[in-house]
């Protein structure tokens, strides 16, 4: 079965969110003392979840990408990766993570059946990471990124948000990694998610963060494979892994979205900047399965064309990224 919106994109990806917590504190993502907790029962069960994404799938989605917060958190999460990773037709199994625990369970998430990791890594200084991640502890993430080759994945995507004067003087020791060691990187414009007024501060597009790149390295195009991201990839002639722009604010990937979203509480949106959502929870307690299937189909035909940020500002209201995962 297909999965089509009214803009005609073909919507095969289905971001779910298992947890808004997370065992770091990015400063762009979240505030000092963390996030206010979910009340108990808020948070769909595993049950519910498997639910969602088996009916998901069996509307047509195909690949599914685990987020959070930080997915690696939640208890259980590994029995129910293997849950997911088992429902019939679902093609590809990925998760985003902040690679801190990933040391301690590569192995499991490896035998669950995940295929594909992106890990997030926005410094390769101690320092830096640590002022960045209030607190986060980077040689963790490396210890994490290479457990995850010694058991099998493919080199994980390292996902790196780059802020003027905070990491922006990094580039290029981030692009030598896809000729040492093979990760893909893919720089993300920063996104205005937590409330504040000098976001432009940080802000550097990705035409700047790619000529910066091109200044010292020539760089070609790389075809986009399937279940592509909004990530437009190039590589250095010769380099294992590729350079990808994620231009989440100056770009218009839009048009070949294929995606929608289910938060941890069972909210589903057509688009990650679009204030509109559908609470599941109705159809899910107790579960119907035949209501939840019209409403996700709902989703995706209601999907907005595009986003309604721009680089002059963004007038969100409910805009919590680690709710949202990205
Ligand atoms: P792939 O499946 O490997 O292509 O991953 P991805 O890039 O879609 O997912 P990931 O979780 O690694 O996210 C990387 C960055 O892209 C994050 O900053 C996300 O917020 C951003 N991102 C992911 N999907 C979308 C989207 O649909 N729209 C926008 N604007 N940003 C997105
Ligand atoms: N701007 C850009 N990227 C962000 N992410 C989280 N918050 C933001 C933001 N404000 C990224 C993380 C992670 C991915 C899921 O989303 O770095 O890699
Ligand atoms: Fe946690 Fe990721 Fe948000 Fe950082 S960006 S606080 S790692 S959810
Ligand atoms: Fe899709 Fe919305 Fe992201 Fe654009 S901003 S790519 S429409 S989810």
């Amino acid at each position: 079965m297909e999965l089509n919106d009214s803009y005609g994109r073909n919507i095969n990806y289905l971001r779910l969110s298992v947890t808004d917590r997370c065992n770091m504190r990015c400063f762009y993502c979240m505030p000092k003392e963390g996030i206010v907790k979910k009340e108990h029962g808020a948070v769909l069960s595993y049950e519910e979840l498997l639910l969602v994404a088996t009916t998901a799938v069996e509307l047509g989605i195909e690949k599914i990408r685990i987020t959070g917060g930080e997915p690696l958190v939640r208890t259980g999460i590994v029995d129910f990766l293997e849950r997911i990773a088992k429902i019939p037709g679902l093609r590809h199994l990925a998760l985003t993570t902040n690679g801190l625990q990933l040391a301690e369970m590569a192995d499991d998430l490896y035998q669950a059946g995940v295929q594909r990791l992106n890990v997030s890594l926005d410094s390769l200084n101690p320092q830096v990471f640590s002022d960045i991640t209030r607190g986060g502890d980077l040689s963790r993430v490396q210890a994490g990124l290479d457990a995850a080759e010694k058991v099998g994945f493919p080199p994980p995507k390292i996902n790196c948000v780059i802020m003027r004067g905070v990491n922006d003087n990094e580039i290029l020791d981030f692009v030598e990694m896809t000729l040492t060691k093979g990760n893909s990187i893919r720089f993300i414009e920063y996104m205005p998610a937590v409330k504040e007024d000098n976001w432009h501060q940080y802000s550097i597009s990705g035409e700047e963060i790619l000529q910066k790149i091109a200044g010292k390295y020539s760089l070609e195009q790389v075809d986009k494979g399937p279940f592509s991201g909004p990530s437009r990839d190039f590589r250095i002639p010769g380099a294992r892994g590729s350079i990808g722009i994620i231009t989440a604010v100056s770009g218009h990937f839009c048009s070949e979205c294929n995606r929608i979203r289910v938060t941890s509480t069972g909210q589903a949106k057509g688009c990650l900047f679009s204030d509109e959502k559908t609470d599941l929870v109705p159809y899910l307690r107790p579960p119907d399965r035949e209501r939840l299937a019209e409403v996700l189909r709902s989703i995706v035909s209601t999907k907005p064309e595009r986003h309604s940020i721009t680089t002059e500002g963004y007038a969100h209201q409910n805009f919590t990224m680690s709710h949202i995962g990205g």
